[in-house]
């Protein structure tokens, strides 16, 4: 795709699920924030600072229109990355009216360490729940009564997904619980598992939506109920007497700030809204191209005989290991050939070493920047190496 055009000939990105490649139109974006109306958001009365405020408007409005979730029920507020939003909501519970946290065994170390520590500082048990093959939650093994329950939507090793998100949040609200969604790894490939899902809290990172590097929280307004508001500063509030202040986030049309202490990246947020508009616009032959590559990449490890593929379906993260080849050796042959890959436990160390007794692996994963060029020097280099 020539919004790629930057990426060498020969050089082969297979890390789209830790960072996307930027598209050039949302790299444009970032440029003409930086040179035509660098200015902060939400405060100044100046006209960059009003064409800055515009384009995060916007930015807001269209995460929830790619989300299909609606402005009177949801805002959207701008954090550093997933770790960041999902930690943020965790401090500020009003931990009086939760029983318990709960989380899931194939989770990345965000919501995994989030809900230990929560647990550790406020003394609410914690529960692991299993995840089936396909992703799923048994529902009616777990009592969810008065839980915060954060768990992905989309795994960061193999794909798979919450197959039954519907009827975990049916049953997670009727318990009297709230549900925190991280859709890291859902937002780019995935989206369609979380649209239109009226959970609690989404949590996500811009940098794996082809945006720049930047967390976003889509929130419930109800969310609010079940927050102490303590992480305070800059943009926050409404007025501020010696001993009292009032939060903006009381008027719904501010609500947003009550995520957002201090200055934000207003240059990145503009960049996300590029990356919602490029990726609203892409055509059918894009998206075709990427599960081309994915299918004939997952074919080719499958049925590589000493390849041990985590991945029981196709999809455009992969993770595998090779009989007898450490995976970390294996990261830095390939390396050598210009194919950069990640390697390890990729943050899900408890899962994949403590419950499947995996070595460390290797995870390949796509994304819209990949060419049939590369999967085919994939399977050239690694075939050689195998065999
Ligand atoms: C499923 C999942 N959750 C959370 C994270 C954490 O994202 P970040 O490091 O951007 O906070 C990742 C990162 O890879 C992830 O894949």
């Amino acid at each position: 795709m020539n919004d790629f055009d930057y990426l060498g000939e020969g050089e082969v990105y297979l890390d789209a699920a830790c960072q996307s490649l930027r598209p050039r139109p949302v790299i444009d974006a970032i440029n003409d924030y930086y040179t035509k109306h660098n200015s902060c958001g939400e405060r100044v009365k100046y006209k960059w600072g009003r064409i800055t405020d515009e384009k995060v408007d916007a930015t807001r409005e269209k995460v929830l229109k790619y989300l299909r979730l609606k402005g009177k029920k949801y805002t959207v507020s701008f954090t550093l990355n997933t770790t960041y939003g999902i930690n943020l909501i965790l401090n500020q519970i009003d931990t009086s009216k939760f029983k318990k946290i709960m989380t899931s065994e194939i989770e990345h170390n965000s919501p995994f360490l989030g809900s230990m520590a929560f647990s550790e500082r406020t003394n609410l048990p914690r529960e692991v729940m299993k995840r089936n093959e396909d992703g799923s939650i048994l529902i009616n093994d777990y009592d969810f009564e008065k839980a915060i329950v954060v768990v992905n939507c989309a795994s960061n090793f193999d794909g798979r997904k919450l197959t039954n998100i519907e009827a975990l949040n049916k049953a997670v609200h009727k318990a009297g619980g709230i549900l925190i969604i991280d859709a890291a790894q859902a937002m780019a490939h995935s989206v369609d598992i979380i649209r239109g899902v009226e959970v609690d809290a989404i949590c996500f990172s811009a940098h794996k939506l082809y945006a720049p590097s930047l967390g976003v929280i889509v929130w419930r307004d109800e969310l609010d109920k079940v927050l102490l508001p303590y992480w305070l500063g800059g943009g926050m509030v409404d007025d501020v007497k010696k001993d009292s202040y009032t939060l903006s986030a009381a008027n719904k049309e501010h609500r947003f700030t009550r995520f957002e202490s201090g200055l934000q990246a207003w240059g990145e947020i503009v960049g996300l809204g590029a990356a919602l508009d490029w990726l609203e616009h892409l055509s059918k032959k894009d998206w075709a191209m990427l599960q081309e590559n994915t299918r004939e990449l997952y074919d080719f490890l499958k049925s590589s005989p000493k390849v041990h593929l985590v991945n029981n379906e196709p999809n455009p993260t992969m993770s595998f290991y090779v009989e007898g080849i450490d995976s970390h050796l294996l990261g830095e042959a390939l390396s050598r050939e210009n194919i950069m890959a990640r390697t390890g436990y990729f943050c899900v160390h408890y899962y994949l070493d403590h419950v499947l007794h995996l070595p460390p692996l290797i995870r390949f994963s796509l994304g819209l920047h990949t060419r049939h060029e590369d999967i085919e020097k994939i399977k050239q280099v690694l075939g050689k190496i195998i065999n």
